[in-house]
């Protein structure tokens, strides 16, 4: 029998199966008409683009103690919000959470726009983010497409064309079941069906609220399915990191250019980053010693292999490069991911 109404379906099992995040509404209360913080919804949105929904947790958890509210964090300081962004990766997201916010201050008069086209003219708020806000704190019907979403709509229509070129084709098949009302419930719904049931591998069509829809099952296809065009392999690169430690325990660091990979996030002095080691001086000149071993670290487009060195500065030392941060003060959670491996690597705790 064919499904003429998998949204139908997949909100009766969402009812008793969603999963409990602490910027989720549950579903007993929005079908009552509670609907979530728009800030709330944003900033884990903005926090959930291409981290796990477990690692997402405690760093929502933590800024939304610090910045309850969009004002709050619109005033917060740049390096205050940088640091307890540190280690969720992908650093421009998180200037742009900055931009956002004092956008929604300053030009909304502190409340983010009710309706997907406003939220399309914020920072870093593309069509997924709009959508994602508009459904699911105002409820509109918004159509939110995620790596979840086309993976269950080109099951449920057993599409063949691998992404992303059926990209567009899988967004206009998503929009034609997106529910009237409860689109919020829905799209968290299709979330937690993608991560759960609609798996990547191993689906578990026994216990899918839509199986009986599902053409790609029918078909004996679903485990197949989305089908992918071959991605590039990464290049490798190379670098050199130096931590350098003055006589009374301060570490040298510096803070990066705005622009660019790890824009405005703290990190040791070194080389340029290429394929081949790129000619390049030490911070200042001392006795360098190459740490045993090499931090390794993967960005999207590339693996690095980081050779660290280290020194002692004299206690006197004025830097040219960077600026020393007293033991005190100097915080290793603070760090990038790549650069925290270098750290530990120092330490022997690699
Ligand atoms: N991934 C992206 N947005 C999500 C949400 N609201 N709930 C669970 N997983 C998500």
């Amino acid at each position: 029998m064919c499904d003429r109404d998998p949204a139908k379906s997949l909100l009766i099992w969402y009812d008793s199966n969603s999963r409990t995040l602490p910027w989720r509404v549950p579903p007993a209360e929005s079908k009552q008409g509670k609907q979530p913080d728009p800030y709330f919804v944003w900033l884990s949105e903005i926090m959930l683009q291409q981290t796990t929904v477990a690692a997402v947790i405690a760093y929502y958890n933590k800024f939304t103690m610090r910045w309850p509210t969009v004002a709050d964090l619109a005033s917060a300081r740049d390096e205050d919000v940088m640091a307890e962004w540190a280690g969720l990766g992908y650093y421009a997201r998180a200037r742009n959470l900055l931009k956002c916010a004092r956008s929604v201050v300053d030009e909304c008069g502190g409340t983010f726009p009710a309706h997907r086209d406003g939220l399309l003219k914020l920072p870093g708020i593309g069509p997924y983010t709009a959508a994602a806000i508009a459904s699911i704190a105002f409820g509109q019907s918004e159509t939110v497409v995620d790596g979840n979403v086309e993976r269950v709509v080109s099951r449920l229509f057993n599409i063949d064309e691998p992404l992303p070129t059926s990209k567009p084709r899988l967004t206009k098949l998503a929009t034609s079941i997106t529910p009237a009302s409860r689109a919020g419930d829905y799209a968290q719904a299709m979330m937690d069906l993608g991560a759960t049931i609609c798996t990547p591998r191993n689906p578990k069509c026994e216990v899918c609220p839509i199986a009986n829809g599902c053409q790609a099952l029918a078909a004996g296809t679903a485990a197949e399915l989305p089908k992918k065009v071959p991605k590039q392999t990464k290049p490798t690169r190379v670098g050199v990191a130096y931590i350098a430690q003055r006589e009374d325990g301060a570490f040298l660091l510096e803070q990066r250019a705005t622009k660019g990979l790890l824009g405005g996030m703290l990190g040791w002095p070194g080389s340029e980053w290429a394929e081949n080691q790129p000619e390049h001086e030490p911070p200042f000149p001392a006795d360098w010693n190459e740490v045993k071993g090499i931090a390794k670290h993967t960005f999207t487009h590339f693996h690095l292999l980081l050779t660290v060195k280290t020194a002692t500065a004299a206690q006197g030392h004025n830097p040219t490069i960077g600026h020393f941060v007293p033991l005190a003060e100097f915080d290793r959670e603070a760090l990038p991911t790549v650069m925290r491996k270098a750290f530990d690597l120092a330490q022997g705790n690699a």
